[in-house]
């Protein structure tokens, strides 16, 4: 495949989408501003020697392990469940949020509780550390239900404001890890186009907002 090392970004749709992409203009890069609003999943952007991918935010990791696209942009929920093969780069400290386990206020445990979650690695694995066993059910979204209509004893999820769980009367049991976004780069691009990654990294590392 040939890309005249034209270096390509795939970049999350949906929530991370707008912060990252401020990031990415504070630190220089050209990215369109009608980009945010239109529905092109590919914008080039020549004089930058760049072109921009829009993805589903579950498959960055892909596209960036399979070399299509050179980096990405993507939450450590979705780096931690997918365990792709792919170089970390940098934490953008953008999109900031938890992973927790969350259940019904007054929950008493029971033996083999089940667990409805849109991470069941990161689940399974939390909770075989813990030596507890559970049934693990796999779900795609509005996860907060799953407890309120009997599907699931608790969830695991990302709470970002809290307001999800509020409005649902749902509490946070234990908080599992901190997650922010990350950039990623495929192991090969980091080899041939490393001054271009390295010089994009160093920039956008300079406007990473700092640590609360
Ligand atoms: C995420 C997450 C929670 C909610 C947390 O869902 O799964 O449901 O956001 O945010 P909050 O703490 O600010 O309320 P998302 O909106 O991505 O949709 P989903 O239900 O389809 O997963």
């Amino acid at each position: 495949m040939t890309d005249n090392g034209m270096l390509k970004v795939a970049m999350p749709k949906g929530r991370i989408y707008k912060q990252a992409s401020k990031l990415f203009r504070e630190a220089g890069l050209p990215i369109p501003e009608d980009f945010d609003d239109s529905r092109r999943l590919i914008v080039p952007v020549p004089e930058a020697n760049m072109e921009f991918i829009l993805a589903k935010p579950v498959d960055v990791p892909t596209y960036v392990e399979y070399g299509v696209a050179d980096i990405g942009v993507v939450g450590k929920d979705v780096l931690m469940e997918e365990n792709k093969d792919v170089y970390e780069l940098l934490d953008l400290g953008i999109a900031k949020c938890r992973m927790s386990v969350i259940g019904l206020p007054g929950w008493k445990p029971v033996i083999h509780p089940r667990v409805a979650t849109k991470y069941p690695n990161v689940a399974s694995q939390y909770f075989r550390e813990r030596g507890q066993q559970v049934e693990v059910i796999k779900l795609n979204g509005s996860i907060e239900l799953a407890p309120l209509i009997g599907l699931a004893d608790r969830i695991v999820d990302m709470v970002e404001t809290g307001q999800t769980l509020k409005e649902n009367g749902l509490v946070e049991m234990e908080t599992m890890f901190a997650v922010t976004s990350r950039l990623i780069a495929n192991r090969v691009s980091y080899r041939l186009k490393n001054a271009q990654i390295q010089e994009l990294c160093d920039r956008i590392g300079r406007h990473v907002p700092a640590r609360s």
